[in-house]
């Protein structure tokens, strides 16, 4: 008789290995909400089976846009972007899967536009390396600090 596998014994190691779950910071910025894109981008992460723990529209003022954004402060692109990400209005959301911060980085596409991958958000509906559609946080510790900076407790589900 054939021994049973080590991995089918009472524990699926499948689910066992899984990735922790974790929260990202996404955003659709003001050019995805001007070209009317909300729908067609939040759809994508939904469809993708991420869960949606927070969601509002605002627009970003000065102070906002440059807490997020401090990173880049001093670098040539900085005012520029500053400018654009407080032009209007942008959908702020807190998304929830197993390596949610990687997942959405990958549906995003790469910040070049001839870099971004065709299927994904940028790869299919932007040319601009600044009016690029979307934002995801780039790791978990950058999460957790864009999460508390966009949202309050209050905002997000539990
Ligand atoms: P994001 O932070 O918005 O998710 O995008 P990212 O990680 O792919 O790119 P990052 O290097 O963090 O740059 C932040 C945003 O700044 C604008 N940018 N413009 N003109 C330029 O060379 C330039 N480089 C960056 C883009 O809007 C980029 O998403
Ligand atoms: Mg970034």
């Amino acid at each position: 008789r054939e021994p049973v596998p080590a991995n089918r014994r009472g524990v699926d190691k499948t689910r066992a290995e899984e990735a922790p779950v974790e929260r990202t910071f996404v955003m659709v910025k003001p050019d995805g909400v001007e070209r009317g894109l909300v729908g067609e981008i939040i759809g994508r992460f939904e469809r993708r089976g991420l869960r949606i723990v927070g969601l509002k529209m605002l627009t970003p003022d000065r102070a906002l846009a440059e807490r997020h954004y401090a990173v880049h402060a001093g670098k040539p692109f900085y005012d520029e972007l500053v400018e654009f990400i407080t032009s209007g209005p942008v959908v702020a959301m807190a998304l929830e899967a197993p390596d949610a911060v990687k997942i959405v980085r990958q549906m995003m596409g790469a910040l070049k536009p001839l870099d971004a991958a065709p299927g994904t958000i940028r790869g299919d509906f932007t040319v601009d390396v600044q009016k690029n559609l979307v934002h995801g946080s780039d790791a978990p510790d950058t999460a957790a600090a864009e999460l508390a900076l966009w949202f309050s407790e209050g905002e997000l589900l539990r």
